[in-house]
């Protein structure tokens, strides 16, 4: 089954380039693209419309059954919640941020994960994020670990949100960055570390198709 339909597993920290180099690297396979972030970010908006803090314990037995039920879909490249276009609002600081905090709790991990196995699917996937190699594809046939120094993720946030027109404070961003890379290492549940069965790609100073190239070579070996 694995070699009828094989998963590339591409997890790192935030603003890695993980998210551009899966897609590129799906496009060239003629694979599917799972972007598990883009489900905890769909949740942390249901979560924010909802005005529900995590933090408070009581909220979890609202929240959890949402996880499990959540009315995602992936049309192209639109994320919808509930049928209504959430592709923007997914992608604010904010959002990122409360799904960072949501990702924390085991039962909504739980709760989030047959969604993105629905994923894997004739004739491949290559699927982004913390654990799609440690949890959700362990038996992945390349598993990926990219990884980029702070500055320049920084950088490359703060490139992003200009080129959206807005403003970005670079050391806010740096600062924001620091703490959900913090938060995603040192949760008790699948924390953001590569598995011993990775290969490490630290793409700090790597053009973006030198990346795609790469991981291309190590999967072209193994399929
Ligand atoms: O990759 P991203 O920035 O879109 O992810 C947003 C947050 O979601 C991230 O800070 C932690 C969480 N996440 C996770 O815990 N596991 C994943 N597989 C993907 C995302």
């Amino acid at each position: 089954d694995l070699l009828n339909k094989p998963v590339i597993a591409i997890d790192g920290p935030t603003a890695s380039g993980k998210g551009t180099v899966a897609a590129l690297v799906a496009d060239k396979l003629g694979y599917h693209y799972l972007d598990s972030g883009a489900i905890y970010r769909v949740l942390a908006v249901a979560v924010a419309q909802q005005a529900l803090d995590p933090d408070t314990p009581a909220n979890l037995a609202t929240i959890i059954p949402m996880a499990a039920s959540l009315p995602v879909q992936f049309q192209g490249e639109q994320v919808l919640l509930n049928g209504l276009d959430v592709s923007d609002a997914i992608r604010t600081e904010q959002a990122g941020v409360m799904a960072s905090r949501l990702a924390v709790v085991p039962e909504i991990r739980a709760g989030l994960l047959q969604r993105q196995r629905d994923f894997h699917q004739s004739p491949g996937l290559v699927a982004d994020g913390r654990d799609m190699g440690s949890v959700v594809f362990p038996d992945a046939v390349l598993k990926v670990f990219l990884t980029a120094s702070a500055q320049v993720r920084a950088e490359r946030r703060v490139r992003q949100i200009e080129n959206r027109g807005q403003q970005a404070d670079f050391q806010a961003i740096f600062n924001d960055l620091m703490a959900r890379d913090k938060r995603d290492s040192e949760r008790a549940v699948a924390p953001l570390k590569p598995c011993d069965d990775a290969l490490v790609l630290d793409c700090s100073s790597m053009p973006i198709d030198q990346v795609v190239a790469t991981i291309l070579n190590w999967a072209r070996e193994r399929i």
